[in-house]
Order: C-alpha cells, then structure tokens, then sequence
C-alpha cells in the first residue's frame, strides 16, 4: 500500500493477541499500563528529542497516552498515525490520525515516519521479525524507532503471606506464560529485540532495562489483578481454578506481598 493505511473489519487478522480491547477489563489494563509504563516512555522520548513538526507512528496504541502525548508535542504542524487491530476511543488532536490496521497483515507507508512507537506488541506476534522489517521501511532514513518490551520469564514473587500463597502466585505466573505462549508470544522478547532491531539494520541500538515492585495498590500489581479477570478463561485452560484466582486476588490485596516486575527494555535505534 502506498501512503495511506487501509482499514480492517474489527477482529480481522492478528489472531494470535490474547488480550481482547472489547473486554470489560481492557479499560483497566490499559490504565495501569499508562500508569506504570508512560513515564519511562515519556523519558525515553523526550531524550529523542521529540520536536514540533515530526511525522510519527505508533502501533499498537491501545488507548492511546503516548500518542496522544506525542501529538501534543508534535504540535499541529507535525503528525501522528495511531493504529491498533482494535483501537480504543482517543481524545481528538488536531495532529492525530487513529485507524483500525493489523500491522502483521496490511503494509504501512513506507519511508514517512520521523518516529515510530510500539510498546507491548511485537512480544505477542508470531511474525515479529517481519514486522521489525515493516516498522524499518515505514522509517524515513534517519528515523528511530522505539520498541518497549517486557520479559516476563524473570519476575519472581519476594514476599508473600505464605508459602501456599507464594506457590500460586508462581503457578499462576507458569499459567500466563504458557497461555500466552500457546498464542506463539514470546515472553522472554524484551531481552532479544535489542538484536533483532541489530538484525534488522538499525544502528546506534540503545537499551535501558528497568524493574519494578509489585505491591499493593501499585498500578503494576493492580495490571495482575485486571489480568486475573481479563485472562481468566485461558487461565483456567491452564488449570487454574476460579477459586484459586479468587484467592490470588486476595493475595494481592495482601499489605505482605512483593514481587518483582517483568523486566522492562526500552530500546530504540535509528534507520540508517
Ligand atoms: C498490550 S496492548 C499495549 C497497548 C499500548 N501500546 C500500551 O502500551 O499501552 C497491545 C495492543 O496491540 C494491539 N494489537 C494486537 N495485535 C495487533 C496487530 N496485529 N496489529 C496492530 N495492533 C495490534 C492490541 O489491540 C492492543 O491494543
């Protein structure tokens, strides 16, 4: 496709995304991981130097805080594309585009964007290197991309009320990975798409891990508690049971909970 973005009827492609924007629980997914995730996005962007006038994409925007803040800083004479499988409602700006596009199945512009943002989604898509090649050429030469990516595979529980508690946190834990894993995501991505933006031909690659603590009333143990609900289905495909999920959700109202987040990377690097 030249430079436009066609649209895609709703649910159309991407099968392989667990998570379901249509889901009672997507509002308060997405809360909290603009709550736990936007100020290390905002600092990682804003060191990028962000200008008034760039011509900017996000994939995978979700509900949209980062494009939204992109197109504030962008201001009206720049741009920002803001396209999901399933996008949300965002506040109008004069700068922003949203559209319906499955990034796995339909082309981009190539050679448009300034920046490209893409945070939580290459981890979920079975073809995520030819997407990396995708949001490559989409670049302008000179544009950098910005991947935020998780890698769940290290995030051990620390304190806990008890043993038993502790234990179902981790069963729980094994349970997601393997759901997840089921749909073709690969959890442990964030540590690897360094080398795969490499692989891909970006130069100047640049990575900050970041972690985090679980507690109570943290937006990053409120996301596990969504996901309880949210995932609830798949969960017990994995063999949780309903009463088990009830109990981790008392788990995590617990004041003597502690676990350590998934690892955050934020990397980016430049079209060449
Ligand atoms: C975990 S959410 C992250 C949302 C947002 N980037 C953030 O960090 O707050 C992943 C988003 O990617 C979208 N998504 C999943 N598969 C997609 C695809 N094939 N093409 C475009 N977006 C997709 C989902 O609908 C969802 O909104």
């Amino acid at each position: 496709m030249g430079g436009s973005v066609r649209e895609v009827a709703a649910g159309a492609g991407g099968g392989s995304y667990l998570f379901d924007n249509g889901s009672a629980h997507a509002g308060g997914q997405h809360r909290c991981l603009a709550a736990w995730l936007d100020p290390v996005s905002v600092g990682e962007l804003l060191r990028a130097g962000v200008r008034p006038g760039m011509s900017c994409l996000e994939v995978g925007a979700g509900a949209g805080s980062i494009a939204l803040w992109l197109a504030d800083q962008v201001g009206p004479t720049g741009s920002v594309l803001a396209t999901d499988l399933a996008p949300l409602p965002i506040a109008a700006r004069p700068a922003l585009t949203v559209r319906r596009h499955d990034v796995v199945r339909e082309a981009l512009p190539e050679d448009a964007f300034d920046l490209v943002h893409v945070r939580l989604l290459l981890s979920h898509l079975p073809e995520r290197e030819a997407v990396l090649a995708r949001l490559f050429a989409a670049l302008r030469p000179g544009g950098v991309l910005h991947l935020l990516e998780f890698d769940a595979e290290y995030a051990p529980v620390l304190t806990a009320p008890d043993e038993r508690s502790g234990e179902l946190y981790e069963r729980y834990r094994q349970a997601k990975l393997r759901a997840f894993g089921a749909r073709g995501s690969d959890q442990g991505w964030g540590r690897k798409c360094a080398a795969a933006m490499v692989r891909a031909g970006f130069v100047g690659v640049e990575v900050s891990p970041h972690v985090d603590m679980l507690a109570p009333g943290t937006p990053q143990l409120e996301m596990q508690v969504h996901n309880t609900w949210h995932l609830r289905d798949a969960l017990v495909r994995e063999g949780l049971t309903d009463g088990e999920l009830a109990e981790l959700r008392a788990v995590f109202a617990d004041p003597r909970f502690r676990a350590c987040s998934n690892v955050v990377y934020a990397v980016h690097g430049r079209k060449p």
